[in-house]
């Protein structure tokens, strides 16, 4: 079988609909500066599938920072890994900043969050050890457990029992190996918006031995009393032994970082492959960083006008009828019955009539007959654009209730 053969014939569970897709449900252009009215196709949109949590894309300052930075370093500086010769007082200054703002000893600087889960986990077991994992991780963390070369367990999306359950399991094959068990959870899951039992989980530490490992990409920034993150938000930061945040999303930037004990972090910069193997994060990148970062911990208020806005939202939308789950973060998503086409049709009619974009997730992400919108809030939307929404919701959910949608195509694109 020739390889450019085979893929030429499975182009894969999304790439099979690129042809009616492409630019449209998928690859969409939105032009203009980050904010909650973009413009797509022409005509500006109500924008609620950004993780531009805290407003920051577009803050003056921000946008200054780095536009001060690129002009004074360049996009190429510093040049090399870390290890070898790209190291700067501003990289160190940024991994010092982020320990104290998630109060842990140390912290390591990746130049994406993807990678940096994935080479995380990579680094920090090997065959001997045991990894145990939630069911419904990020494709980056299952793409870190698929590097291991040891056996792993999964447990049921956020089940304590279950969890338990694989942890002995996990603490029978750790006792005959010689290895250690590692947990991976999240924050704060992006789909359904429901945060990981991480309180639940660090007690389980009494029963077991193992180390926790978390992924708060959706939760740094937006969670806890200073925005460190989920651990704080459940009273339980000092029980995370291994903590990562994204730069993607509160900070609006590209990156991230993870954090630990002094010497985890030490081990991680001599071992991460990814770190070490690979470029130094640009000048700009990190002194944008750092900007977000102050902005972060000098102005609650972003953060508090974030959760007003999600609690609009969501208040608003279960007033109104809708069922938004077991979300409590500010991922906003609204559960609706319908068809693919249905589902394709219903967007259609919310972008051109309402002028309103937002993602759509449906099977094969969730069962046939689910239909998922998925919105998020930020701290620069209005109470305004709640209000139309869940009135433009509304309308749409009576459509698809009546077989509105059912036909072909409403409006072509
Ligand atoms: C839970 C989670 N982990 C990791 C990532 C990857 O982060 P990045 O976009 O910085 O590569 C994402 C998505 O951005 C995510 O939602």
């Amino acid at each position: 079988m020739d390889i450019f053969e085979k893929i030429k014939n499975n182009r894969g569970p999304i790439g099979q609909h690129a042809k009616e897709s492409h630019g449209y449900f998928t690859f969409p252009k939105l032009e203009g500066d980050i904010a909650p009215h973009m413009t797509f196709r022409g005509r500006k949109r109500l924008n609620w599938s950004l993780n531009n949590y805290l407003g920051l894309a577009n803050h003056p300052k921000v946008r200054k920072a780095d536009a001060d930075a690129a002009a004074q370093y360049g996009l190429a500086a510093p040049m090399g890994a870390r290890m070898m010769s790209g190291n700067s007082n501003f990289h160190e200054q940024l991994e010092n900043e982020l320990s104290a703002f998630v109060g842990k000893q140390d912290t390591i600087l990746c130049n994406f969050g993807y990678q940096a889960m994935v080479s995380a986990i990579d680094c920090l077991v090997d065959r001997r050890d045991v990894i145990v994992y939630d069911a419904e991780s990020h494709a980056c963390i299952l793409d870190g457990v698929r590097l291991h070369m040891g056996k792993r367990y999964v447990f049921k999306h956020n089940d304590l029992e279950d969890c338990r359950k694989q942890l002995e399991r996990a603490t029978k094959l750790a006792d005959e190996t010689g290895g250690g068990i590692l947990v991976i959870t999240e924050g704060v899951f992006g789909m359904r918006g429901d945060q990981g039992i991480l309180k639940e989980i660090v007690a389980l530490k009494s029963e077991f031995k193992f180390r926790l490992f978390v992924d708060d990409a959706h939760g740094i920034g937006t969670m806890g009393h200073n925005g460190g993150g989920t651990g704080f938000e459940q009273n339980c930061q000092d029980g995370i032994d291994v903590y990562f945040g994204t730069f993607a999303k509160s900070f609006a930037l590209t990156g991230g970082f993870i954090s630990s004990d002094e010497q985890v972090i030490e081990y991680m910069r001599y071992n991460m492959r990814s770190q070490i193997f690979a470029k130094s994060m640009p000048m700009p990148l990190v002194v944008g960083a750092l900007k977000r970062l102050e902005l972060m911990r000098k102005h609650p208020e972003y953060r508090e006008k974030l959760w007003e806005i999600t609690r609009a939202l969501q208040n608003g939308l279960v007033k109104a009828g809708f069922e938004i789950g077991v979300t409590n973060s500010p991922v906003t998503p609204v559960y609706m019955n319908g068809s693919i086409p249905e589902a394709t049709n219903l967007i259609i009619d919310l972008r051109e009539n309402f002028d309103i974009f937002c993602s759509m997730v449906v099977y094969p992400v969730v069962p046939k007959g689910m239909i998922i919108l998925r919105l998020i809030p930020t701290a620069v939307h209005t109470l305004d654009d709640v209000n139309y929404t869940i009135d433009a919701f509304s309308k749409i959910v009576h459509k698809l209730k009546s077989g509105q949608y059912m036909a072909d195509k409403i409006a072509s694109v």
